[in-house]
């Protein structure tokens, strides 16, 4: 049996094991979906842009045209993709571990909503998302479906603008998903880190911080990270393949 293959039984047989789980997952999940990541060197959109020119608050003030103008961009890929086999997946080993009075929390750092649109329940959004946009005068959330982009940037009722709902750099992260994060990491007892560089704070983090709980540990990564060291099962490839590889062995699906 080679490596790949013993390293695939050893972290299906983890996640049967295991009575509740936490999955942090991060813009490589979504790559085989056709959206771009932020880091690959060539096709990532910060190898593009300039962050600090689209994802603060400072750059929307700027420019709140351009702001405007690229995360509507973005809605527009997010929906216009689909979910893939490894959002499938996610939902499935969920809804699986419902069905054995067990547990799976799904954290995304994706403001994309594929992971919903694959059928996950309850997902604790990080990074907020991309479907949601508030005032920036009174805080009142729209949906995005009710808004019109006939004018960039979006006028707000109230006299301010519409923003996207979503974490820039410098922002705080929404409190609930904070809070639910850390109360999953405490509990569970294995943590998977699925399609993140695991180089932002604070998800970065939370493997380290599991770990440190007693949590048992596997990685699903395209590249190596600064995680892949650390955990007791590195699998290296597209989320997309080794997902459906892992139910399947599991027998589910
Ligand atoms: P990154 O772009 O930093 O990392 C994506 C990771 O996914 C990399 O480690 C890739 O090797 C890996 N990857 C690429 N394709 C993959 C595939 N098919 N299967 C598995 N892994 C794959 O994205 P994030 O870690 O999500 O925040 O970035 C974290 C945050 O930084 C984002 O939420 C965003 C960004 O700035 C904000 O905009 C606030």
């Amino acid at each position: 049996m080679t490596d790949a293959s013993t390293n695939l039984k050893r972290a299906a047989q983890m996640i049967a094991d295991a009575r509740s789980v936490v999955i942090l997952t991060g813009a490589g999940v979504s790559a085989e979906s056709g959206l771009a990541t932020f880091r690959d060197p060539e096709e990532g959109h910060w190898s593009k842009y300039d962050p600090m020119q689209l994802a603060t608050l400072d750059a929307f003030n700027a420019d709140p045209e351009l702001v405007t103008r690229w995360y509507h961009w973005r809605f527009t890929r997010a929906r216009d993709v689909q979910p893939n086999p490894g959002h499938f997946a996610i939902a499935a080993l969920q809804k699986h571990k419902a069905e054995q009075a067990q547990s799976l929390t799904l954290i995304t750092q994706n403001v994309d909503g594929l992971h919903q649109r694959a059928g996950a329940a309850d997902v604790v959004e990080l990074h907020g998302t991309i479907h949601t946009w508030r005032c920036t005068t009174t805080g009142k959330e729209t949906p995005l479906s009710e808004l019109s982009f006939d004018t960039f940037p979006i006028p707000s009722a109230a006299g301010g603008l519409m923003r996207p709902c979503i974490v820039w750099f410098g922002e705080m992260l929404p409190q609930e998903a904070l809070e639910r994060s850390f109360g999953a990491m405490a509990e569970c007892d294995l943590f998977i880190s699925i399609g993140t560089s695991a180089t932002v704070e604070p998800a970065a983090s939370f493997l380290l911080a599991a770990k440190g709980n007693g949590a048992a540990t596997i990685e699903i990564n395209r590249d190596p990270t600064p995680n892949t060291s650390i955990v007791d099962v590195a699998l290296q490839g597209p989320s997309g393949s080794i997902l459906p590889l892992i139910l399947n062995e599991l027998g589910i699906g």
